[in-house]
């Protein structure tokens, strides 16, 4: 591996083989979701318990201080909304001058696999790492954008996150589902869970982040469930808990509970 692509990685997978990505791309796909309407104002708190920060880069430059420590991953596809004729017309929409510009540690791509355009978001994939290979870019291959809820099973997520790990992403986020040991067996580069809608109870959140990283996740990209979280700065640092220091639900939730009550 070539060292400016070590390097970045190093940055976003920390040296206990872990990472805690703080997701905040959702205005194209959710609206302007409560607790995102200004995105930089919500990271602020959160950025000392995360290793990253995932954002397209019109947020990032209307909202984040250029002068932060957290490194970016930075959304780089797009062309669609939650209102267009399809969730699955997505494109690379960022070019690798900006890419650069930006300073960005790695770059996040959605693919719709099994959705109309499934040929058009997989060589769009392939693409971008074929470009991000030559300036040393991980990429992070985003997959079940807008299918959260239908398509939560190891078949499903184990396929998409096959795919794109084929195509040479070089971390797959996808979503928590039973088996989920399948789905990483089955995927050869390092799997990052996200969260979907805000579960009912907040413990929840906290066990099937513990469940998935002792099926084999090295960690999340993870957005509604600290955001919109009463306490996001509770979550964030309970999530840090089970990530980075091995600690169990129960444990993370009283520290969640006591900085909540705080
Ligand atoms: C989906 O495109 C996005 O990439 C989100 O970053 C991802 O789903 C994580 O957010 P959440 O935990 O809210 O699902």
């Amino acid at each position: 591996m070539d060292w400016g692509m070590e390097n970045r990685l190093s940055k976003t997978i920390k040296p206990d083989g872990r990472a805690f990505y703080l997701a905040m791309d959702h205005g194209y796909f959710q609206g302007v979701p409560a607790g995102l309407e200004n995105a930089g104002a919500a990271a602020k708190p959160l950025l000392k318990y995360v290793d990253a920060v995932f954002m397209p880069r019109g947020s990032i430059r209307a909202t984040l201080d250029p002068r932060m420590e957290t490194p970016l991953i930075l959304r780089v596809s797009g062309g669609n909304s939650m209102v267009g004729d399809d969730l699955s017309h997505e494109n690379l929409s960022v070019s690798m001058t900006e890419i650069i510009r930006l300073n960005a540690a790695a770059v996040g791509y959605s693919v719709y696999v099994g959705s109309k355009y499934e040929h058009q978001t997989i060589l769009g994939l392939a693409k971008l790492v074929d470009e991000c290979q030559i300036y040393g870019i991980p990429v992070m291959a985003v997959t079940a954008v807008g299918r959260e809820e239908e398509s939560k099973t190891a078949r499903y997520l184990g396929l998409a996150a096959r795919v794109c790990a084929e195509q040479g992403a070089d971390v797959v986020k996808t979503y928590y589902c039973d088996d989920f040991d399948k789905v990483v067996a089955g995927c050869p580069v390092p799997v990052v869970i996200a969260g979907g809608p805000r579960t009912e109870n907040d413990l929840e959140v906290l066990e099937f982040v513990y469940n998935g990283i002792q099926a084999g996740a090295i960690g999340v990209n993870l957005g509604r469930n600290i955001w919109k979280n009463d306490s996001p700065e509770g979550m964030a640092r309970a999530l840090q808990a089970v990530i980075h220091e091995n600690k169990t639900p129960k444990e993370a939730f009283e520290i969640y509970e006591s900085m909540k009550n705080a």
